[in-house]
């Protein structure tokens, strides 16, 4: 990979050569997270970050070992996800009969949508079940059809550079992975097409805390929690129109379902405000995260050039591919988001109860005791969709499926469409802040299939 070498001469942090270098949160740290990991795994499998904890006391824990991730999330009873914390604190806070504080006003149109819709184990399973699976779960199946229509539209802008001799360049962030999703969802919630531009701009006000927030938990100072609230005007109300006409007039979209629907778990409909929560949470997860494994399989195939052969003589194994992809790039990287509610031992580190739990999605991918020969791109592994990406257990992401789907279609047709896909000298591969690995930009070389389009 000695393409992306560039990373290390441009981040302000040097790539860590031990323990003591190691730092996941420090600016520039993504460009060496990936050298990181076997020193975590090596010597610190339990990497204990002193008075990182919110009361600037208590440590934060991070976790970066498969088998430590998979115990957490699959056990929301003793590991708690802050989301839970920050409902119950809300729900605490309105029975005195108070006015929520600061943390429950800064995403409060979601937040009282959980407290309302699942505030237990088995209403999350519901809400699952019966409102988001049969759009973006199993149920996104749906939208194969719109998927590829507009996989195709976004290339057929593209396709014909370099026909009268010029150079056939794709900015493949910009003109394929990033709007792919954007639309997509659009499309699968109901939204006005002419209105992309401004969703994608409350779409990156929402995930700010996940670029621009510091440490850890991910913390914005107050100017960027006022430029986020500033960047997230109109949007509520924006929200509440789009609401109020689909109820008045449903049409076939998400929206317009959860409008329309009688929730059996509750026995009842749904409000407006769970509406808007639903759908600030679709929102929320599902642009960027799409966007960052589309960016990395690209890069992946770059890397690997028989790949793109072997999945154009193969298209069944795009499915292989982006599974080992997702896995050897996590898009979500790891997230400060469970709480231990009793002391823990974590090989062999003591955690004591009410401590916060980084877990690492992206190292556990790569744990060498999970995996053998973790860094390789493999499409013959065995159990090939069972890697952290999108967590697991009864909080999983409840996107994959949609996620997913997108992957493979937007790969089935990039192969149709495509006989050649390479780096553009010139490409830095330096990626945003945050805990998201997200590269900002890439220039891509590519040759128009011979063979007739199908
Ligand atoms: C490659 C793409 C994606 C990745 C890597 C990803 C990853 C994740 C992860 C790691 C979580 C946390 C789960 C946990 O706490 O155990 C999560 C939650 C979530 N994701 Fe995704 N996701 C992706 C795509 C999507 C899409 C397309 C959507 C929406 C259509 C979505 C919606 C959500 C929501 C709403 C949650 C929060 C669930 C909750 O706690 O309420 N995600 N995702």
């Amino acid at each position: 990979m000695s393409d992306k070498t560039p990373n290390h001469r441009l981040s302000p942090m040097a790539c860590p050569a031990q323990l003591a270098d190691v730092d996941l949160f420090g600016p520039g740290a993504q460009e060496h997270w990936y050298e990181a990991y076997p020193i975590l795994h090596k010597e610190a499998p339990v990497q204990v970050l002193s008075g990182a904890g919110p009361d600037g006391a208590s440590d934060v824990f991070v976790l970066s070992r498969y088998e430590d991730i998979e115990r957490v999330v699959k056990d929301p009873q003793r590991f708690t996800p802050v989301m839970s914390q920050l409902v119950e604190g809300l729900q605490a806070t309105l029975d005195r009969g108070e006015t929520p504080g600061q943390d429950a006003s800064r995403f409060d149109l979601a937040l009282d949508s959980v407290r309302t819709l699942r505030p237990t184990m088995e209403l999350w399973r519901a809400h699952r079940q019966e409102l988001t699976d049969p759009w973006v779960g199993p149920g996104a199946k749906r939208h194969t059809r719109m998927i590829t229509e507009v996989a195709d539209e976004l290339i057929d802008r593209w396709i014909d550079r370099g026909r009268d001799g010029g150079d056939a360049i794709v900015e493949f962030i910009d003109e394929f992975a990033r709007p792919l999703p954007q639309i997509v969802m659009a499309r699968v919630l109901g939204f006005p097409i002419e209105d992309v531009p401004k969703l994608a701009q409350w779409g990156s006000a929402q995930v700010m805390q996940y670029v621009d927030g510091q440490g850890p938990l991910n913390q914005l100072s107050a100017e960027q929690s006022a430029l986020q609230a500033q960047r997230l005007e109109g949007f509520a109300e924006y929200l509440a129109d789009q609401v109020a006409s689909k109820r008045s007039r449903p049409q076939d979209d998400m929206i317009s379902a959860l409008t329309q629907t009688h929730y059996q778990a509750l026995d009842r409909k749904l409000t407006d405000e769970e509406v808007y929560g639903i759908v600030y949470f679709m929102v929320l997860g599902g642009l960027e995260t799409t966007q960052y494994a589309l960016e990395e399989e690209a890069q992946l195939l770059c890397e690997y050039p028989a790949l793109f052969d072997t999945l154009k003589a193969a298209p069944e194994k795009i499915r292989a591919f982006t599974e080992e992809a997702m896995r050897l790039r996590a898009p979500t990287q790891g997230l400060s988001t469970r709480v231990t509610t009793r002391e823990e031992a974590f090989q062999g580190v003591r955690v004591p109860a009410g401590s916060i739990l980084h877990i690492r999605f992206g190292a556990g991918n790569v744990d060498p005791q999970q995996y053998a020969s973790p860094y390789q791109l493999d499409l013959q592994r065995k159990s090939l969709g069972n890697h952290l990406t999108f967590s697991q257990g009864p909080r999983t992401c409840p996107g994959a499926g949609i996620s997913r789907l997108e992957q493979t279609i937007a790969w089935e047709r990039l192969c149709v469409r495509l006989d050649r896909l390479e780096y553009v000298p010139g490409n830095t591969f330096e990626h945003q802040p945050g805990v998201m690995l997200g590269t900002l930009a890439l220039k891509l070389r590519f040759a128009r299939a011979i063979k007739r389009r199908s």
